[in-house]
This record gives structure tokens, C-alpha cells and sequence, in this order.
């Protein structure tokens, strides 16, 4: 681009313009367009290791939460300040079944209900008309998951078919992020992002293999959206499709993945949530996974895997020091620095973020749909025993004498997505026997 062509410099004095935030995405209390809609989806709240024998305070979408295990063994999550005179149910004796408010005694069973009200009689009208704000919890593969919507709505509760992995283990984690949950959630259709943040930026952070500059394309899927990228490595080409599960879960391939070797339909690393802890900060909370399929190189360190914690760079203010995380930034560093609250009113986005704007576009949607009165979807198993994803990485060989070229890439890319996309009515062993059926038939990029 010449100067003539562009706008002039040193502009900073006429940036004065207070922009409004993006509340229909970002704002997430009781009552906001984004929090209905976020309340109306199973979301983990804790591990299961943070749950000792004293009640634990959390805040989930911007409410005060007090999160226990009664004597028989039933977790709980009420509202922490009780519907007495406010008191907080943190310091709540545990009952064998349910809670006790320290300050009266009034006694709550899980699902807020009151038992006794202190010193009142029991045939008081306060056991029948008052009720202690609870939520149902579930306790799965140590996590503990709460559904906030309406009652009413209960939906049921997903167990993801990147849960069955065979020879797979799993360990929970969770990392804190003094920021919106939307700019966690969304760098995950940015994929541009892993070439400069994760390779050149800071130099190579994940497998050098994807600091190659890839073809990105985009699709929906019946869970949310997933990117395809596709790059060249060596002889060979790497398709990876990571999933959005709609509202605010994700799913990423292998970290390490260095494309050495051919594979067909390798499943995910890691399934998370970006669970709003307020309109600032976020907590997400997930699993990690652990298979030699996964790991070639012996790189993933389950030690590491854990509260606050996890095996790869960038992702907690604690990990470094901050000289370091200047000189080589991840993704923590890049999401929190976008502000509390991003602004989009402020951005100029171009045509890399068709991801991003795809992702806000399609949360939108069901945001409004769900103020207009229509129901959420929720995650579908088509009748098979797990509801059915879309992440993974293939990897073929191209002829050596053909080096794959833009519309090549694209044209693999979107052969691999298709056959992911219409596999999902299939059994695991059978949707991997139509992609390799499906990747190796096209000819040039037999397997
Ligand atoms: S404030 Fe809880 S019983 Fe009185
Ligand atoms: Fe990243």
C-alpha cells in the first residue's frame, strides 16, 4: 500500500469516542439476554476435589453461590445468602441431609426447601412460603455441573461422545480469566491467531507443525460450528476440525499435533467451558484427555493437568513472570488485554475474524430466539449412546510430485469436513471406517 492510499497518522487525539459494549453477548446476571440463555444449558460450577467437608463459596453468572455435600453425600448449590436475614450459608453447618444457616439454624435441604426454620414451630407459615434459591447439581467424571434455567426446563444432561475414547483417560482442570467469557470462547474459531500468537509472536508455543500458514474455512454443525484448518507439512496434508458446542463449550485436537505420520479422524484433547464467573471474569472448567494417540512425542504431562492448572503455555497470570509473558505472550495475556469487557463497537475486524463474526453471529440468533419464546437446542444424541462431535485431526499423504496448492488445501479441507459432518448419524468405528472410506476414495489424496 502507498502513503497517498492511506488514512493519516497520528490520530490518538481524535479517538474520543465512548463506545457502548456488546451487552446482548457479554452481559451475563439473572435477567440479561446472554445470562437467560447461558441458564438454560448444564455448566460445571467446581471440581470435585474443591468439595471438602466445608461448604465452598462460587460464583457462577454473576451470582453468590455456596456450593456443598451433605452428610449422605448429595451436593448442593444454593444461593449464599439465606432467605432469613442474609446471612451466609458458607458458614452453614452440613446436615446430614442438606444445610444449616449458622446465625438461626434454619435447615435447607438441597434443593432449598426449608426443614426446620430455626426455633420456629414446625407448622409456621415460613416452611411454607419461604424457599432458599438452589439449583440441581451433577456430579460426572469429577466435575460438578448445575443447571440454572427454569425448573420446568430441565434438560438432560449431555455426555459427549469424545467421553468414550477408547484407551483414554481424562483429568479435570480448571483456570481463572479476569475477563468476559466471550473473548475466551471465541478465540477458539480464530484460528488465524495460533500462526501469530502461537508461533511467530512468541515463537513456536504448541507443535511447529501448526505454525504453518493454513486454509481456514468454516461450518455449522448440529452442536454450534466448527473451523477446518488445513495445512501443508511435508508430503502430507493436515486437516483439523475444532468444535463449538453452543453456548460456551470447545473442543481442540491434540496439542502437540505435529502431522508426522497418517491418521484418520484422531479425536479431541481437551472438552471445556468457558463458564462466565460475572461479566469479568470467567472460569473455564473441563477435561483434559490423555492417549498415546494423542500424544506421539510423550509432551503431555497429566502432573500438571489440574486447579489452576494445566500442561501448556500461556493460560494463567501465575505461570510466569511478567517480563516473560511480555516476551512471549499466550493466550491469556492476549484475551485479558482486550479489556474486561471487549468492545466490538471499537474493533475494525477483517477478513480472518469471519470465524469470530460467525460465532457471535450464530449466539445472537439463539439469544434472540430464546427471548422471542422459542426453545433452545439442545445437544442431540440422534439415538446413539453419546451425542455425536466434530473435532479431530486427519492426515494424508499427497503424491510428492504434486505439492498441494490454495484450492487443494480447501478442496481436502472441506472432503474431511463433509465426511465428519455426515458421519455423525454413525457409530464411533464406523463414522472412522467412512472417513478413511471417504478420504482415501478421492483419488489424489489416497491414505
Ligand atoms: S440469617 Fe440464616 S437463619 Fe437467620
Ligand atoms: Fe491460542
Amino acid at each position: 500500500m502507498s502513503n497517498a492510499t492511506r488514512p493519516p497518522g497520528f490520530q490518538g487525539y481524535h479517538r474520543t469516542r465512548i463506545a457502548q459494549e456488546d451487552a446482548e453477548l457479554t452481559h451475563v446476571g439473572p435477567g440479561t439476554p446472554c445470562g437467560e440463555y447461558l441458564r438454560r444449558y448444564w455448566q460445571p460450577v467446581a471440581m470435585t476435589e474443591e468439595l471438602g467437608a466445608l461448604p465452598r463459596v462460587v460464583r457462577i453468572l454473576g451470582e453468590d453461590l455456596v456450593l456443598f455435600r451433605d452428610g449422605s453425600g448429595r451436593p448442593g448449590l444454593l444461593h449464599r445468602h439465606c432467605a432469613h436475614r442474609g446471612a451466609s450459608l458458607e458458614y452453614g453447618i452440613v446436615a446430614e441431609r442438606g444445610i444449616v444457616c449458622c446465625y438461626h439454624g434454619w435447615h435447607y435441604d438441597i434443593d432449598g426447601t426449608i426443614l426446620r426454620a430455626g426455633s420456629e414451630p414446625p407448622e409456621s407459615p415460613v416452611c411454607r412460603n419461604v424457599v432458599q434459591g438452589a439449583y440441581p447439581v451433577h456430579e460426572h467424571h469429577g466435575l460438578l455441573f448445575a443447571y440454572f434455567g427454569p425448573p420446568e426446563e430441565l434438560p438432560p444432561f449431555p455426555v459427549f461422545d469424545s467421553e468414550r475414547m477408547p484407551d483414554t483417560t481424562r483429568k479435570p482442570f480448571s483456570l481463572t480469566t479476569p475477563c468476559n467469557w466471550l473473548q475466551i470462547y471465541e478465540n477458539t474459531q480464530d484460528p488465524i491467531h495460533v500462526l501469530h500468537l502461537h508461533a511467530r509472536s512468541s515463537g513456536v508455543q504448541f507443535g511447529a507443525a501448526s505454525g504453518i500458514d493454513q486454509v481456514i474455512e468454516y461450518r455449522d454443525t448440529p452442536l454450534g460450528m466448527i473451523n477446518i484448518q488445513t495445512r501443508p507439512v511435508d508430503d502430507r496434508v493436515w486437516v483439523r476440525t475444532v468444535d463449538s458446542i453452543l453456548p460456551n463449550a470447545n473442543q481442540t485436537g491434540a496439542i502437540w499435533e505435529e502431522a508426522e505420520a497418517p491418521k484418520t479422524f484422531q479425536r479431541c484433547a481437551m472438552l471445556r467451558w468457558m463458564v462466565p464467573v460475572d461479566d469479568t471474569a470467567t472460569r473455564t472448567i473441563g477435561w483434559r484427555f490423555f492417549s498415546p494417540r494423542l500424544d506421539l512425542r510423550g509432551q503431555d504431562d497429566p502432573e500438571q493437568v489440574g486447579r489452576e492448572s494445566i500442561d501448556f503455555v500461556g493460560q494463567s497470570e501465575g505461570e510466569r513472570p511478567y517480563e516473560e509473558r511480555q516476551r512471549q505472550p499466550g493466550d491469556y495475556e492476549a484475551q485479558v488485554s482486550q479489556r474486561p469487557i471487549a468492545i466490538h463497537d471499537l474493533e475494525h475486524r477483517a477478513s480472518s475474524d469471519a470465524g469470530v463474526a460467525r460465532l457471535r453471529r450464530l449466539l445472537r440468533r439463539r439469544i434472540r430466539a430464546l427471548a422471542a419464546g422459542e426453545p433452545v437446542p439442545q445437544p442431540d444424541p440422534f439415538g446413539l449412546d453419546a451425542v455425536p462431535t466434530y473435532c479431530q485431526d486427519t492426515v494424508f499423504r499427497w503424491p510428492e510430485s504434486d505439492r498441494p496448492v490454495g484450492e487443494d488445501l480447501r478442496a481436502a479441507g472441506r472432503r474431511v469436513a463433509d465426511a465428519v459432518l455426515g458421519s455423525d448419524r454413525l457409530a464411533p468405528e464406523q463414522r472412522e471406517a467412512h472417513l478413511r472410506e471417504t478420504v482415501g476414495g478421492s483419488g489424489k489424496t489416497a491414505l
